[in-house]
């Protein structure tokens, strides 16, 4: 079950016009969150970084978050998985083709879910593989805009390499991975690039930091030179349904070892007590 514009449906009964700027422009602002056990994770920072989104593309909010609440809540009741990605998207709605943005439209709002399937215990163990890649992308990768063919042409390049990801770099520095923010360790400590317009300031990564600044783990978020990446003892990329994964083959060549690493490891081990944990609190609005 899907909604769309005030009413759930089955997501083949949903239909938007052709002249929606989320078709034409791309003109549009989506989140992901995940879901476990049914239970929204970190739905207020979702909610948040919609708002900033928002606010960045000039498009009023169409729901409060009490509503945002209810429409996430109904959602996962009406699907039928335990765990499951929610995306909700925004468009500024239906409107004569014209660049500038136009006022007063009715936006259109879309909400679907489908099963979160979080890495498996054997990709865990092995790592995965990942390329790198020149961040060809615009200027503004802190707005999470539908507007993704960059990153879709990007993970393309990594698909074909037989890869999961695409790790990118921009005038030297590390910025993020084409649906992922990426974090690598070098001689014990965790270096993570700064929040910047140049990449998607991910509800996974502040978890992460969260727990390297619990946990005492030595780290720094500061620029990351590519030589770093390149030379890393463990890198790991991170997102809502990816979690914590360890990338152990950078361009083909190990990374460290070639396994996933010991700080990788127990962040991914705290990350799901973290979890865990959350999940058992009760809920409250
Ligand atoms: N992608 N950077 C980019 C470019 C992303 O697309 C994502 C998430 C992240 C990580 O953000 P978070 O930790 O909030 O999931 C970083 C989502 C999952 C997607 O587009 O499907």
């Amino acid at each position: 079950m899907i909604y769309l514009n005030g009413e759930f449906m089955p997501i083949e009964h949903a239909k938007i016009s052709v002249l929606d700027r989320g078709f034409i422009f791309g003109d549009g602002v989506y989140e992901v969150v995940p879901t476990y056990s049914r239970r929204p994770f970190r739905l207020a920072e979702h909610l948040a970084r919609l708002q900033t989104s928002l606010d960045a593309i000039r498009l009023a909010n169409p729901n409060t978050n009490a509503k945002w609440s209810e429409l996430v809540g109904r959602i996962i009741a009406g699907n039928p998985w335990e765990d499951q990605n929610v995306y909700l998207q925004i468009t500024r709605g239906v409107a004569r083709r014209d660049h500038a943005f136009p006022t007063g439209l009715k936006p259109t709002v879309f909400l679907m879910a489908t099963e979160l399937v979080t890495p498996s215990a054997e990709l865990l163990k092995t790592g995965a593989r990942a390329i790198v890649l020149p961040d060809f992308r615009w200027l503004r990768c802190d707005i999470k805009s539908t507007s993704l063919l960059g990153n879709c042409m990007l993970r393309t390049q990594a698909a074909e390499a037989g890869c999961t990801e695409a790790i990118l770099v921009r005038e030297g520095e590390l910025t993020e991975a084409s649906a992922s923010n990426v974090f690598v360790v070098k001689n014990g400590t965790v270096l993570a690039p700064p929040k910047s317009h140049l990449i998607l300031p991910g509800i996974t990564y502040d978890v992460v930091l969260e727990i390297l600044r619990g946990n005492a783990i030595p780290h720094e978020v500061r620029p990351v030179r590519e030589s770093e990446l390149r030379s890393a003892d463990e890198v790991w990329v991170t997102s809502s349904s990816r979690e914590v994964l360890p990338i152990t083959t950078l361009d083909g060549k190990p990374v460290g070892p070639g396994k996933p690493g010991p700080v990788g490891l127990r962040v991914h081990a705290l990350y799901q007590q973290y979890k865990a944990q959350v999940m058992r609190a009760p809920v409250h609005a």
